[in-house]
């Protein structure tokens, strides 16, 4: 097969980040994704409904002359979090909250420092139909890295879903057999999202043969055992696993640094990849099921109706980006050859 055509994506988890970057960001994902569900991790986070409402302003004011891309806006899980914020959450149209353990990843501090509060702000989540999406791991420094997405579930995952039986929970970016294992045989209602990164690359891309920032990001890669298992999973065609890029742009000396930030943008290549993995897989019958169905039926959205094609034809990603305040990014990919090609 040398040409799909597929109804159009959305990307289920991503990083716009704010200002000056809006203008890289949203085009890039706007170039094929038809909603994107926005991450609320900015500096200072968004925690409220009308910090949610005035960043979605700032995202529909940077897009591309004539599109109709729609955010999907989320709020920020405090230890402040309270049960009237989801009520107006809701009321402003928010759709889902997102659940950063303290310190898990870039941008958290103001995370969730005792679960065990916060479920009173789940049970108002459920009652409003509003999504919990989790950053699925633990943030104890004697837990090795490699371990902490395990341990999350073990320690947590098990109880949240148990606790609340009807929330519906994304467990964000999984990135090993045991999340695949855990959501496979979990009740209704748990999902997951997968990123490119995480299908296409394992540890040693990362630390083999010198130590590659780029492809540094968290939940951080794993050994190729579990790369074989999020493959095994997406070729499935399960329904509970879709779309999530997770691209989370940083300029390039913040990710070339002596304590490089955590955090991959592929919105640039994204789609493709995906399509490149599928292929691989010898999978592309499943292709849109993952990036433009089970996402939307998940959160109770309607499917696009517009479609999109793809063609069999290799490019290189550009080795940076220039932002409009002149910084470069570096993007996921940078300088390699993607199989296939946005019409
Ligand atoms: C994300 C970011 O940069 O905001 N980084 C990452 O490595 N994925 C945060 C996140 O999703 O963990
Ligand atoms: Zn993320």
């Amino acid at each position: 097969m040398n040409e799909i055509t597929i109804i159009k994506p959305d990307d289920w988890h991503l990083h716009f980040r704010d200002q000056d970057m809006l203008l890289e960001t949203v085009s890039a994902t706007a170039r094929c994704f038809a909603r994107a569900v926005v991450m609320p991790n900015l500096v200072p986070p968004v925690t409220t409904a009308a910090l949610a409402l005035s960043y979605k302003e700032r995202i529909l004011a940077a897009r591309p002359e004539g599109s109709s891309f729609t955010p999907i806006m989320t709020i920020y899980l405090t230890d402040k979090t309270s049960v009237q914020d989801i009520k107006d959450a809701k009321a402003a149209g928010v759709l889902a909250a997102k659940m950063y353990p303290a310190g898990a990843t870039t941008n958290s501090d103001s995370g969730v420092n005792s679960l065990e509060s916060l479920y009173p702000v789940f049970e108002a989540l459920a009652d409003n139909d509003m999504l919990l999406l989790i950053h699925g791991e633990v943030t104890q420094k004697h837990i090795d890295i490699f371990d902490r997405e395990k341990e999350f579930i073990d320690q947590h995952m098990v109880k949240i879903v148990d606790r609340v039986p009807n929330l519906k929970i994304v467990f964000e970016h999984i990135t090993t057999k045991d999340a695949a294992d855990f959501v496979l045989s979990a009740r209704d209602g748990v999902a997951a999202t997968i990123t490119p990164q995480h299908l296409l690359l394992n540890r040693n891309d990362m630390l083999d043969g010198g130590m590659r920032p780029h492809n540094y990001c968290l939940p951080v890669l794993k050994r190729s055992t579990h790369q074989a298992a999020l493959r095994a999973v997406v070729k499935s065609g399960s329904p509970k696993f879709f779309l999530g890029t997770d691209s989370a742009p940083h300029t390039k000396d913040r990710k070339e640094s002596d304590c490089g930030c955590a955090g991959c943008y592929s919105a640039w290549s994204a789609l493709e990849l995906y399509t490149q993995v599928f292929d691989e897989l010898d999978a592309l019958d499943k292709l849109e099921g993952f990036t433009s169905f089970h996402g939307a039926d998940f959160y109770g959205l309607p499917r696009n109706t517009e479609s999109v094609t793809l063609i069999r034809k290799s490019w290189e990603v550009p080795g940076n980006i220039t932002l409009p305040n002149g910084e470069l990014i570096v993007p996921f990919f940078a300088g390699k050859e993607v199989a296939w090609k946005l019409k």
